[in-house]
């Protein structure tokens, strides 16, 4: 089946149509940059843009980068604070005329590896890591999806989350090389390994493409692995949860 898949993203929103049965894209992706943080009209307005872009009347999956609940926009760190409260399955819905789903980014992110990516079908507790402007997560447990875990957010020792100590927006403002950076990055890595024991980390998102420069630093012992859908991981992820 095709169905439409719109990843909206801290500072661009894009979607494509994909084939949920092979996760294949079969028309190619748009994307509209957005202001950071687009307002929800903002976003609502570009949505639409889209929708239109593909003449679209069937199903959309969203991935939406703040907790959702039952459609539900609970947090707001990288994004328009309004949003918080805002049903955006029914803002969508309204929007577009079609049949909606809207899903943390994550979530769908990581799906959509534990579908067709490196590690499909991966039988383990797995912990699935975007890292961009901050660093979301999604946790399966024998391809099970756990929603809406928010592990960019835990504490590290330093008292900074840890989505302000180790994304790929901080390596960029702070000016740290790669090395720099996967010091961090190791740190966040060791830390979720003390709490969660998982069998397989997999990082997803911008930082993910430059693995190679900074794998030396990771010294944990859980088995690590780029994702290997990367920029198009979302809008498969949300289209397959559509
Ligand atoms: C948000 C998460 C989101 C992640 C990646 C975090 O700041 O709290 O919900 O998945 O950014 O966009």
């Amino acid at each position: 089946m095709k169905t439409l898949g719109i990843d909206i993203g801290g500072s661009a929103i894009k979607g494509a149509v994909v084939d949920t049965a092979t996760g294949e894209i079969t028309i190619k992706r748009y994307r509209i940059e957005t202001s950071q943080p687009a307002s929800v009209n903002e976003t609502v307005d570009i949505v639409k843009q889209i929708v239109n872009h593909f003449h679209w009347k069937g199903k959309i999956g969203f991935g939406f980068p703040a907790v959702v609940q039952k459609g539900v926009v609970k947090t707001a760190s990288n994004i328009d604070k309004a949003f918080i409260g805002a049903n955006v399955n029914k803002l969508f819905k309204k929007a577009t005329g079609c049949k909606v789903n809207v899903l943390n980014d994550a979530d769908v992110a990581g799906y959509a590896e534990l579908t067709f990516g490196k590690v499909s079908r991966f039988k383990g507790v797995a912990i699935f890591l975007t890292i961009g402007t901050g660093i979301g997560s999604a946790l399966f447990n024998k391809g099970k999806l756990i929603p809406n875990t928010e592990l960019g957010h835990m504490f590290m020792n330093h008292g900074l989350k840890a989505e302000k100590f180790a994304s790929d927006a901080v390596r960029k403002s702070e000016d740290l090389d790669w090395a720099e950076w996967g010091v961090r990055f190791n740190d966040y890595l060791l830390y979720l390994e003390t709490l969660f024991y998982p069998d397989m980390f997999i990082l997803g998102g911008g930082a993910s493409k430059q693995y190679a420069k900074f794998r030396k630093q990771l010294t944990i012992s859980t088995p690590v692995s780029p994702a290997k859908l990367l920029n198009d991981a979302g809008i498969i992820g949300a289209a397959l949860l559509a």
